[in-house]
């Protein structure tokens, strides 16, 4: 399986810092469990960098100087639900974040632009994404980058954790979607 490619991009930091956006590699899934806050999601980080390599999601990683990820978004281009994603006009963002200590500073808005470029350069046209209700900050964010609010959506999803459990979660939460023009 190959990784699928895209230039990567540079972002400085308030203190001089580049952050290189670039997409995931293997060798990246530990670095996405930061540590440990994340080690939940091994399993399904493994099968989003699978489905990334079988060309339905791209993964771009923020990565310090010293090779620490530091921020994230996953792209989902084909669902199995058309209206979320259909792999060819519309696209799902999910799992974006950045570490604590660099936010702030403008990351997350070029990581939206970046992919906002990303995906008209495939041909999309429109992108979604579901922000928790209480994510009144996150929310705001995307308002500012185009996003408007398409309805309501109860967040409710499983995954099988590292310890083989399955695991729910439940985020009630809003739809957003922007048109890519
Ligand atoms: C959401 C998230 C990815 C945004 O990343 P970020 O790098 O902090 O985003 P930005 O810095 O571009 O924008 C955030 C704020 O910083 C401000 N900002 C942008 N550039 C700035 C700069 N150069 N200097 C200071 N502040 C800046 C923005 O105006 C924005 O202000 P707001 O509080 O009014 O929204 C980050 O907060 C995060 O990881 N949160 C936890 C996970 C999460 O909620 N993810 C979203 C799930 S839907």
């Amino acid at each position: 399986m190959t990784p699928p490619s895209s230039n990567p991009s540079t972002f400085t930091l308030r203190d001089g810092t580049p952050i290189t956006l670039r997409l995931m590699v293997e060798a990246d899934l530990p670095g996405l469990e930061w540590e440990g806050e994340y080690s939940h999601f091994r399993q399904l980080y493994r099968e989003h960098y699978e489905s990334a390599c079988s060309g339905n999601m791209l993964i771009w990683v923020a990565v310090s100087p010293t090779g620490k990820i530091v921020g994230q978004v996953f792209l989902l281009l084909m669902a199995r639900q058309p209206e979320v994603a259909d792999g060819i006009h519309r696209a799902y963002l999910f799992s974006f974040r950045i570490r604590p200590e660099h936010r702030n500073q403008g990351l997350g808005s070029f990581m939206l632009s970046f992919v906002d470029v990303e995906l008209k350069k495939r041909g999309f046209t429109s992108i979604r994404l579901n922000v928790a209700r209480a994510n009144s900050q996150a929310r705001k964010l995307y308002e500012r980058h185009g996003y408007h609010l398409i309805g309501p959506d109860p967040g409710v999803w499983r995954y099988i954790d590292n310890n083989g459990q399955w695991q729910t979660v439940r985020e009630p939460a809003w739809k957003m979607q922007k048109k890519l023009d």
